[in-house]
């Protein structure tokens, strides 16, 4: 039977559904049989921006891969945008769903860098000129404008992992999940990748982010979900998941600079848990000049 061509076309969605539901998810690796998710149950509405933390091990990778129907679980169901992955190929879930790989060399494969940005909008049927346009967007967006001639694998490694990003953000996918983004990138394209981010969240994409990047999660997600050992620990925003030094200290992670200090000073006065150096910064200005502790800053 042929596949419902409307599958791929994200304005057919049904946009009553969840972004992503997931119940009861349980995968494991045929190889070696190993469990790598033991039952995970998560739901992220549209438009939501989160966090995945956790050590080495614990499943992060596996969880995202259910996301795009890369894998199927075991058992339990993946729901995305209401379409149920076990039925669908990865390639029908390519308009619903962009991955971006840690692993850059596992994604990339045209010839030239601007080849690698229209191949997945080509893919899924976007038109040549819309193409065209969101192609040298990026390409703006990016700073790639010196290579996009380049042969993807003749770029450096940060230049190779924004090619990635790119490729995805060019399809416009309604959920964008990345993988360890900032591992390996400079402060250069650091920067560009929060900027990315600021800008799905402006327009209204769903974000999952994997990273042990514990700035670049303070400054830009909404909520932080914490695995440990194939399931899910902890689900809160990140100033009570950084707050939570036990938490912390039980999946041997470290909340952000900014968040450690506050804890040790400025909290203990009444003050924020800062996230950010700028906000405990506004904070520690508001004590030494006398005036009322400015918390204006504080978002989240
Ligand atoms: N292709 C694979 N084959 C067998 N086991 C795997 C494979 N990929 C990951 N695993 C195992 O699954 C578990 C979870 O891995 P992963 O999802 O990559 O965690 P994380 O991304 O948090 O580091 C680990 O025990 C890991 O060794
Ligand atoms: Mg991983």
């Amino acid at each position: 039977m042929a596949e419902p061509s409307t599958v791929a076309d994200p304005s057919t969605m049904d946009r009553g559904a969840r972004a992503i539901e997931i119940r009861g998810a349980r995968y494991v690796y045929p190889t070696g049989n190993v469990v790598a998710l033991g039952g995970v149950d998560l739901n992220v509405d549209h438009g939501e921006i989160i966090g995945i933390i956790g050590q080495n091990g614990s499943g992060k990778t596996t969880l995202t891969k259910l996301f795009n129907g890369l894998l199927k679980p075991t058992e339990g169901t993946v729901v995305i945008n209401g379409v149920n992955t076990a039925e669908r190929s990865v390639q029908q879930m390519a308009a619903h769903v962009g991955y971006v790989f840690q692993n850059p060399n596992h994604q990339l494969f045209a010839r030239t860098v601007d080849d690698e940005l229209q191949f997945g909008p080509r893919n899924i049927g976007v038109p040549e000129d819309e193409i065209r346009a969101r192609v040298d967007e990026a390409i703006e967006f990016f700073g790639l404008h010196d290579v996009k001639e380049e042969h993807p694998y003749r770029v450096s490694f940060p230049i190779r992992k924004l090619v990635g990003i790119a490729s995805i953000y060019t399809m416009r996918p309604p959920i964008l999940i990345f993988d360890e983004p900032s591992t390996g990138q400079d402060h250069n394209t650091t920067k560009i990748i929060n900027d990315l981010m600021r800008r799905l969240r402006d327009e209204g994409t769903t974000v999952v982010c994997v990273s042990h990047d514990m700035p670049l999660l303070a400054d830009v997600v909404e909520r932080v979900v914490v695995m440990k050992a194939t399931e899910i620990i902890a689900d809160a925003s990140p100033r009570e998941v950084f707050a939570d030094k036990a938490l912390m200290a039980r999946t041997n992670l470290q909340a952000p600079q900014s968040t450690e200090i506050a804890l040790q000073t400025v909290v203990g006065l009444g003050g924020p848990v800062a996230l950010t150096p700028q906000e405990l910064a506004d904070d520690l200005v508001g004590r030494l000049s006398g005036s009322a502790p400015a918390s204006s800053t504080r978002k989240r």
